[in-house]
């Protein structure tokens, strides 16, 4: 939407866009709601190029103990505090992780990738390892397999493995509210540790809880399934490639 290219508030959007102030491709938008393609379309401000926001995608290994919204009133820590310094424009978490969840978490300000992520439709995979109170029996991992009925309805069948001991990795591509921890009582346990470990072809890898990276061009390209061409994925010029810690 033309509101996202950085030209203010999405208030002092509408209103240029209504005095005419903006075109795409020669022609005065009418429509402040009017999709534009960054790659593809050229956008006027008063005639002159509008520059557009440079867009960051950023994997964080969230430690547990961490939020992920930017304020919190309980005053505690939020992955805000991991990249603050490293990155001086303002990313969203695509996708949440609880308090109590560690693992992969991508940041970025491109909401068209950040929701060709997370929409359910697109079935990208999120994977997680998980802890479980109890060592589950076979007939517990055919259920989750199959998919649990929880208070929001069934499941989506899952791909459910078991590991060492009371450990799992289950992979899923829904991205409902608390939803492992929920599926894992559904089958009368309980969550004791909880870790994202990728979410489609992304990985943790060696990010130790704290770190960060900048995903490159081509992670960026095949992390969301239907995206198009995104050629100034690590443009910032706040962001390289390496890892970073607080
Ligand atoms: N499922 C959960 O239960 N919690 C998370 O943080 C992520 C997935």
């Amino acid at each position: 939407m033309i509101s996202k290219a950085g030209l203010g508030s999405r208030t002092q959007a509408r209103s240029w866009i209504h005095a005419g102030r903006v075109k795409v491709n020669g022609k005065v938008v009418e429509n402040p709601d009017h999709w534009i393609d960054f790659d593809r379309d050229r956008v006027l401000f008063d005639d002159k190029p509008l520059q557009v926001q440079a867009r960051v995608y950023i994997l964080l290994h969230k430690p547990a103990g961490y939020i992920t919204t930017f304020k919190d009133p309980e005053k505690r820590p939020t992955v805000y505090d991991l990249i603050r310094g490293g990155i001086n424009t303002f990313l969203s978490p695509v996708g949440r992780l609880d308090l109590d969840t560690s693992g992969l978490l991508i940041m970025t300000n491109d909401t068209q990738f950040a929701e060709r992520l997370t929409n359910p439709d697109h079935k990208v995979a999120k994977t997680y390892r998980v802890e479980c109170a109890d060592i589950l029996p076979e007939s517990a991992l055919d259920q989750l397999r199959q998919g649990v009925v929880l208070n929001d309805g069934p499941t989506r069948p899952a791909v459910v493995r078991r590991l060492e001991g009371a450990w799992l990795e289950i992979r899923i591509t829904e991205g409902r509210n608390r939803q492992v921890r929920r599926m894992i009582e559904a089958v009368r346990s309980k969550v004791i540790t909880l870790e994202r470990t990728r979410i489609g072809r992304l990985e943790i890898g060696t990010l130790q809880p704290g770190e960060w990276r900048v995903l490159t061009p081509e992670e960026v390209r095949e992390a969301a399934p239907t995206s198009s061409p995104i050629r100034n994925g690590t443009s910032h010029p706040a962001a390289d490639a390496r890892p970073r810690k607080k």
